[in-house]
């Protein structure tokens, strides 16, 4: 029998298959702190027989991620499955997938980059140059953004 390790919500996101000890970083880049009063349900490291090791579950009721954070959560969660639950039902279950560009999203770390002047309107351009490990460059200026600082550069609107 399958082993529930968080209660289920009736309504809301599953974040699920996330990479070990990712799921407070998945907040963040969520904006979720637990100031907003909905359900937030959040397992670490516990162990998936389908992954054969461990991963970070992350339930948030209410709420249904955007385009652009799903996006973002490619960048620092490729493993991750997102399951819509609708009157205690998964009505969509779908992976994230990490696009070979970029745009906007991330902040260059570079700040003469054109893309961080004021007075020029340019997104942010960021090419995939490796998956694994994840590794992007600027379009613009060259600046590399690595795997391990990646989550500081994520800007969400
Ligand atoms: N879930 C939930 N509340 C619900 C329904 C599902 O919290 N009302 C959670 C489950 O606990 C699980 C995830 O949503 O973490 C996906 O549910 P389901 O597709 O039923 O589980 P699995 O078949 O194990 O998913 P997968 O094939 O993606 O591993």
């Amino acid at each position: 029998m399958k082993e529930l390790k968080v209660s289920k919500i009736n309504n809301g996101t599953v974040i699920d298959h996330l990479p070990p000890g990712r799921a407070l970083k998945v907040l963040r880049l969520l904006g979720i702190d637990g100031s907003e009063g909905f359900m937030v349900l959040i397992a670490m490291n516990v162990y998936s027989k389908k992954l054969g090791g461990r991963k970070d579950i992350v339930k948030i009721e209410n709420v249904y991620l955007s385009d652009e954070q799903t996006k973002a959560l490619a960048l620092i969660a490729p493993t991750a499955t997102i399951n819509i639950i609708r009157n205690g039902e998964v009505v969509e279950k779908r992976g994230v997938t990490l696009p070979d560009v970029v745009e906007g999203i991330l902040t260059c770390p570079n700040s003469s980059c054109i893309s961080r002047s004021k007075r020029e309107p340019i997104k942010s351009k960021f090419l995939v140059v490796s998956k694994r490990p994840l590794k992007l460059k600027c379009h613009y200026c060259g600046e590399i953004i690595e795997e391990k600082e990646v989550s500081n550069y994520i800007n969400l609107r």
